[in-house]
């Protein structure tokens, strides 16, 4: 039976997080350069999207940059930094077309002005847009996130707008990156690696973690479905019990 039939409809995560992993190893088997491996997954993060808008899910979250990425050689960041202009002026007619709300977390004043730029058109131009949110995680690091939370806090009560004896987790949950956007229920990391680096990390405190050794650039909608299904069959506690 198709896959995409097998997911119990009235249990869709509303937000799947995805750490797209493997790309240099994927253009390393090949005999090519890195830089090969991200053009390759330019299309496997087209999988995921239409996957994820067939599947029902809302929100669906892709790291494609991390704060400690800058750590990479020049011509890798300049690549990725390219071909990331390059993908929004391929694809932005077919967010709109298919209705996808395109938005962004990370740090993006640490962007290049060119970058932030064609984002922030692309973000204009999908803002109507309702089916499915595709937020990029760009300059993106949980540490960074949390640490702007704490200092945009702390002016808070510093202008009087907020009382640190009311601080919560709720009120830390509204200060972060995603202040309006549900915490995911799944995330999913590809290319066997069986970690967190950096990502959501408070966002994902009861998230449920699916690995899987499919390296990024081959990552098929089965695949994402897969990942579906696996968290339909998790039983989720929060710390309680089902049973009694
Ligand atoms: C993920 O693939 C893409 C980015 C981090 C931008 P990698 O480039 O990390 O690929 P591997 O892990 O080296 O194979
Ligand atoms: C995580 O992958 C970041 C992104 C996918 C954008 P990395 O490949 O950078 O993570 P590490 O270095 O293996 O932890
Ligand atoms: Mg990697």
């Amino acid at each position: 039976m198709d896959l995409l039939e097998q997911i119990d409809r009235q249990r869709v995560p509303q937000h799947v997080a995805i750490i797209m992993d493997g790309n240099g190893r994927w253009a390393q088997q090949r005999g090519n350069k890195r830089l090969y491996g991200h053009e390759n997954g330019v299309n496997a993060v087209r999988q995921a999207t239409e996957a994820a808008g067939k599947a029902g899910v809302k929100y669906l979250t892709l790291y494609a940059f991390s704060t400690e990425n800058w750590n990479r050689p020049k011509d890798e960041v300049e690549g990725l930094m390219l071909l990331l202009v390059e993908s929004i002026n391929t694809e932005l007619q077919t967010l709109i077309k298919n209705g996808i709300q395109l938005r962004i977390i990370g740090q993006t004043q640490g962007l290049p002005l060119q970058v932030q730029q064609k984002l922030q058109v692309a973000i204009d131009k999908t803002a109507h847009c309702e089916t499915l949110t595709l937020i990029v995680a760009l300059n993106y690091g949980a540490h960074q996130e949390l640490a702007d939370a704490a200092r945009q806090m702390a002016i808070d009560c510093l202008n009087g707008k907020l009382s640190p004896n009311d601080i919560s987790p709720s009120t830390v949950q509204q200060y972060l990156y995603t202040a309006s956007i549900p915490n995911p229920e799944l995330m999913i990391r590809t290319s066997g690696e069986h970690r967190l680096s950096n990502f959501l990390l408070w966002q994902m405190a009861y998230s449920e973690l699916h690995f899987t050794p499919v390296l990024w650039p081959d990552f098929t909608q089965d695949d994402f479905y897969k990942a579906v299904i696996d968290f339909q069959h998790r039983e989720r506690r929060f710390g309680g019990t089902t049973s009694v």
